[in-house]
Parts: structure tokens; sequence; C-alpha cells
């Protein structure tokens, strides 16, 4: 779609970008200790897990999913900026196995500026909303200087068939259906220029739903999923490890990247997540081998609408990857595997709990 505000540059009027904007997670779990969080039997995912979302019981045969994301632009164009945003708030409800039913805009905006774009935003949000099957039913805005853009969503699910971040077992393995990248390509995207097969790919892997991805994950008894956004592969990976009891060891030769992001690391492109996600993680984080330090930056650095991590039965891990290639999710990969041990081979990254 064409940019009609070939002006201004969105990515510009923001300080930081999309999920790398997230406030740092050793200040919000500071900030959230001690509240009491109200709550009754019918919250089955509420705070205590950090799972992907809220779930709620509302009877034995169905229970509502509740997300919400936003953030600032990620990109120039507002359409494709609109897109973005939409499949990475959407993705929270495919993460827990769950189907998205409505959602509700989240929008702030500068009113003083070209008020056109708020409709390309808004449209780009539709259109990937309408391609999930679900509709918008309502929205909210403010008029402040920097923008936000996402949803609230809300999603259904049997309350028996919840894919947590908590169900990881040993004898599974992980499968990462995104390639890893995107803080340091959209990054690169705010201070310099990408070429267009790299940005092409960029933008279509973070307007690509987890729809498949998780029918899949879910027609595959995956055990446990979590998606792969601000807190980077090493982040989510720690939550889900913490939830399970279990560790998760990645061989760091496998991890799945996109086009350029090794380039975009060796340039220094590295967000400021890169060092909060190294700090929240830093007591469960081991390296072992000879690892590239540009893999490793990748673990760390924040995803903007990043893929699937699945803890998936091993005997039924070769299917679900040919199930998720054939649907599309082409960067799909067996990264590593769940393990109660310590020990591990030469060039793998585990996380420790
Ligand atoms: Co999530
Ligand atoms: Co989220």
């Amino acid at each position: 779609m064409e940019n009609k505000i070939s002006n201004v540059r969105l990515t510009q009027m923001v300080t930081s970008a999309g999920c790398a904007a997230k406030i740092f997670p050793h200040i919000l779990s500071d900030a959230l200790k001690g509240i009491n969080w109200p709550t009754n039997e019918n919250v089955l995912v509420g705070f205590d897990g950090k799972d992907d979302a809220g779930v709620y019981k509302i009877n034995d045969e169905l229970a509502l999913i509740h997300t919400t994301d936003f953030f600032t632009p990620v990109v120039d164009d507002p359409y494709t900026y609109g897109q973005i945003a939409a499949t990475n708030a959407l993705s929270d409800v495919y993460a827990m196995g769950g189907t998205p039913i409505n959602a509700l805009n989240i929008l702030a905006f500068p009113q003083k500026e070209d008020i056109s774009i708020i409709k390309d935003i808004l449209s780009g949000g539709a259109d990937k909303v309408k391609e999930a099957n679900c509709v918008i039913i309502g929205g909210h805005s403010v008029d402040i200087t920097n923008i936000l853009y996402g949803l609230a969503v809300t999603g259904k699910i049997h309350p028996k068939d919840i894919k947590g971040n908590d169900g990881a077992k040993q004898g599974d393995v992980l499968i990462l259906t995104k390639g890893l990248g995107t803080g340091v390509l959209n990054n690169m995207v705010k201070f310099s220029e990408l070429n267009d097969n790299i940005y092409n790919g960029l933008i279509s892997s973070m307007t690509r739903l987890n729809k498949n991805a998780s029918e899949c994950m879910v027609r595959a008894n995956a055990n446990a999923c979590t998606d792969v956004t601000g807190f980077g592969l090493a982040g989510h990976s720690m939550q889900l490890a913490k939830a399970s009891n279990v560790n998760l060891v990645f061989d760091a030769n496998k991890l799945p990247v996109l086009d350029g992001a090794l380039n975009a690391v060796d340039n220094n492109f590295l967000t400021r997540g890169d060092k909060s996600n190294r700090e929240y993680t830093k007591d469960f984080y081991s390296s072992k081998g000879t690892i590239k330090k540009v893999i490793e930056h990748l673990i760390f650095d924040p995803q903007t609408s990043g893929g699937l991590l699945i803890s998936v039965p091993e005997k039924n891990a070769e299917n679900l990857l040919i199930d998720l290639k054939n649907n599309g999710d082409e960067k799909a990969c067996l990264v590593g595997y769940v393990d109660v041990l310590n020990d591990c081979t030469k060039g793998t990254i585990i996380l420790e709990y």
C-alpha cells in the first residue's frame, strides 16, 4: 500500500519502537510486587504464571482468553504498522491454543498531525483481524504526542485445552515458528535503510498471523506454548522453563534467523532490550561450547510479532514440522529439547532453572 504521508516518517515521531519499548522487566516486576490483585475461582490463568494471556472460566465447556498489546510504530507506513500491531496483539490468544472472537482498538495519536494516518493504521489492524476471522466491536483513543496502536483481544477455548507455559515435559522437543531478529532489523529501519528483499521478509514475518502455527500446535498435542515477543527468545523461554520446572536446551546452530538480521547485529543495531533481556535472564542463562556472539545477540533481541515456541512430545515433532511448513510457516524448525538435567552437548544454549 502506498504511503500517503511521504514527508512524515512514523518511526521518527516516537522515541522507541515496537516490543523493544516494553518497560524493563525488573522495573515492572518491582512495581507489581505486593499489589493485592482481585481474583476468584474462575480465574484459570492469572498474574501468577507470567503466561501470555489471562483465562477466565465461564462454565465447564467454555473459558475466555483476554489479552492486550499495543506499541509505538516500528515502520513508517501506517497501514503496515496497523497490520503488525494487530498481528502481535492477536498472538497471545494463539499462544494459548485459543480462537480470537472479538477485539477492541487502542489508539493514541497527536491529532495536530495528518488525520488520514489514523484511518490507515486502523485499516491495517481491521484487515488483520478479519483475516483471523475475528471482529472489532469498539475501542478507545487519546490525543497525546506519542503514537500507540494495538488491540485488546478476547478469545475462546475449552477449559481443558488451554496450552499454558507450565506444561513442558522431559522428552519434549522445542519448535520455533518464526525467524529471530525483528528488534535489530526494526532498529535498522528507524536509523538506516534495509534493502527491499530484507525489508519485505521482515514485514511478511511480522504480519503473519500465528493462527496456523497455533492450529498445528493444537493438532500435535503440544504440552506447552508461548509466543516470543518483547523479552526475546531468552526471556520467554525462561518464563516457560520456570513455570514448567524444566531446563530448555537450545542448539545455537539451529535457530531460525530472518534475512539480514546477522548483518544488523554486526552493524550494531542492537536495541536497549538486548541489555535488559540479558539482565532479566542472567541467573537462568548459560552457554556451553563456542557460540557466535551474533547468534547470542539474537536470543536476547526483543521480537515484535514473533513466532510460537512450542514444547511438543518428540514423537509428534516431525509431523508438526511438516504441518507447519505445508501451511506457510516456512521458517519453523526444531531448535532444542526439554531436559531436567544440566548436561548438554557442545554448541548449545541452555536456560537453567
Ligand atoms: Co505472549
Ligand atoms: Co503480550
